[in-house]
């Protein structure tokens, strides 16, 4: 018998202020998680293998209907005592699909899990499982959970998300690598005649890009990297969760050694970093590939 919950998903873009409300509400704070979900092609359903920092790693068949009402879904979750061979065989037999890497503070609440994830490369969400079940809760008694969740936590109509982060994640690169297609076409490169954008995707889940502008006075020129991080910053944002960069000339154009650098302020070492175009599956790497050994804050004491 698969197990039940009542599950709704939305963004969040003030974590901090979900704490605190999750906190002021008596829920039980059960710490952080550090996740790895390997998704596998399935023929009903989905499939996964999750491995978890500090316990053992399962295998997780799951139904979801795609939808930003709060909707019940069914999954069965199995053990799996040696998690690298089993990867290795379901994906010689079913094909990877995509890895979903996610940091999660975990508060229960009432028979109610609340997920606060940072989903690397796409940004801060929070979720709601409401265990449904014998001695856990009643259909009904989910749904009103869930209900009063929604509005102590503030989660307005706008932030909820119909989707899986795998199914985010798998468009959501595709959709970067559009905007920095997008933005490389806007480029003012007269001199180099080397035409590049950039895409940076927000923690909040927002979009930005922008294209090398070039000067007669060839210093004075400035990176596609650097033009998206200025649209970044003046929206008010600090931190990247992805990036991708796309150039006219070369199938995978990698940053500079300035731009790095200049990534590195923002993201962190896990930031996945997606090179190549739009439509074809890019060259994906990180900052922290990229820029190995590299100078930071904690060298300066900051
Ligand atoms: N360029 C970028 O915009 N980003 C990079 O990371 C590599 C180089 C630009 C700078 C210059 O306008 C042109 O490409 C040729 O170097």
């Amino acid at each position: 018998m698969p197990s039940l919950n009542l599950e709704l998903k939305a963004r969040d873009a003030d974590p901090d202020a979900t704490v605190a409300r999750c906190a002021a509400l008596g829920a039980a704070d059960h710490g952080v998680l550090d996740q790895r979900d390997t998704y596998f092609s399935s023929r009903h359903g989905r499939l996964k293998l999750r491995e978890e920092d500090g316990s053992d790693a399962e295998l997780i068949a799951y139904r979801r209907p795609d939808t930003t009402e709060a909707e019940q879904s069914a999954f069965i979750r199995a053990p799996a005592a040696d998690p690298t061979l089993m990867r290795e065989a379901l994906d010689a037999a079913l094909g990877e699909k995509v890895v979903v890497v996610k940091r999660r503070r975990l508060f229960l609440w009432e028979n109610v899990r609340i997920h606060l994830d940072e989903v690397e490369g796409l940004g801060t969400f929070i979720e709601l499982e409401a265990l449904v079940g014998p001695g856990l809760n009643s259909p009904v008694q989910a749904a009103e959970k869930v209900a009063r969740l929604r509005s102590e936590l503030a989660i307005g109509d706008d932030a909820l998300v119909a989707v899986g982060y795998s199914d985010l994640l798998l468009d959501g690169v595709q959709t970067l690598l559009r905007a920095a297609d997008a933005a490389m076409r806007t480029a003012y490169a007269p001199y180099s005649e080397f035409k590049v954008g950039a895409a940076l995707r927000a923690r909040t889940g927002a979009i930005y890009a922008g294209p090398n502008v070039e000067n007669v006075a060839y210093p004075q020129g400035q990176c596609a990297e650097a033009s998206a991080i200025g649209a970044l910053v003046g929206a008010g944002e600090s931190a990247i969760a992805a990036v991708a960069v796309v150039a006219e000339k070369v199938e995978v154009c990698p940053p500079c050694g300035g731009c790095r650098q200049r990534l590195a302020e923002f993201g962190s070492a896990d930031t996945p970093v997606y090179l190549g175009r739009p439509g074809t599956e890019p060259h994906t790497t990180t900052l922290g590939e990229l820029l190995p050994l590299s100078f930071g804050r904690d060298e300066l004491g900051r």
